[in-house]
């Protein structure tokens, strides 16, 4: 179990942790309850973070007990000007987030697991939170609270079935070495998305999201720049087509009166 080795780490630092780690997830089996479960994955996590290699599992959950408690944070700093300084910061970490589950996490999930609904939704609803994200850095003092609430607990109901749901499949299904690696791919490019401007990552993202686009491309500047515009002229052109057609019994209509009252003149 994961407790016993957290307490054979903790007591003797020494201990190489990784195969008995292996060994103690293969002896698990099925035969521990829900809230066996859930302890053994959060013993496990620690035991990740002091052997230094989180898998990506773990290091999700951590960054959403960080967003999480950037949050509280937030709600209980009676000052605006410091609550606006965590908010700076709860953007980078969210943005970074994003970056490594939509770019690496999601299509490791994809290729595991298939494409499902609870993945469709999950795509669709960091779209929903860069929205959220984009309105509450744009507040006033009025109502930057109201916003910031609704992006946390979007978030919040994110993290959760991510959590309860999505997380547990991929542990099941990936091996423990392919986490690892997945691990450090998104370490090392959450480190490079929060040195960059938030901003300017959530207006990017933003522009994909307005343009249907729930996936990330590589080429995503040009693709969300060109997206747009053909999703805009797709429907000018369907309600164009409509009133030419409107017009042409119009005009028959005229032609056919005129022609009859050039009879009768004749
Ligand atoms: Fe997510
Ligand atoms: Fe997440």
């Amino acid at each position: 179990m994961a407790l016993h080795l957290l307490c054979d780490r903790l007591v003797n630092p020494k201990t190489k942790t990784k195969r008995r780690t292996q060994s103690a997830n293969q002896e698990r089996g099925g035969s521990l309850g829900t809230v066996g479960r859930v302890v053994d994955r959060a013993l496990t996590a620690v035991i990740d973070v002091l052997t230094d290699e989180p898998s990506a599992t773990t290091l999700l959950v951590k960054q959403h007990q960080l967003v999480k408690a950037l949050f509280k944070q937030i709600e209980g700093t009676p000052a605006h000007a410091d609550k606006l300084e965590l908010f700076e910061e709860l953007a980078q970490n969210l943005v970074a987030h994003d970056a490594i589950e939509r770019e690496i996490f999601y299509p490791a999930c994809e290729k595991a697991l298939g494409m499902s609904d609870l993945l469709g939704e999950a795509l669709v609803e960091h779209g929903v939170i860069e929205f959220c994200l984009y309105e509450a850095d744009q507040a006033t003092k009025d109502d930057f609270a109201v916003k910031c609430r609704v992006l946390g607990e979007m978030v919040l109901h994110h993290a959760k079935e991510e959590e309860n749901e999505l997380l547990p499949r991929v542990q099941k299904t990936l091996a423990k070495a392919q986490l690892e690696r997945l691990g450090k791919q998104m370490q090392e490019r959450f480190e490079r998305a929060k040195a960059e401007d938030f901003r300017a990552q959530v207006y990017d993202n933003l522009k994909q999201v307005l343009a249907g686009a729930t996936k990330p491309s590589k080429r995503a500047p040009k693709s969300s720049k060109r997206a747009p515009k053909s999703s805009k002229r797709a429907p000018k052109s369907s309600k164009r087509a409509p009133k030419s057609s409107k017009r042409a019994p119009k005009s028959s209509k005229k032609s056919s009166k005129r022609r009859r009252a050039a009879r009768r003149v004749a």
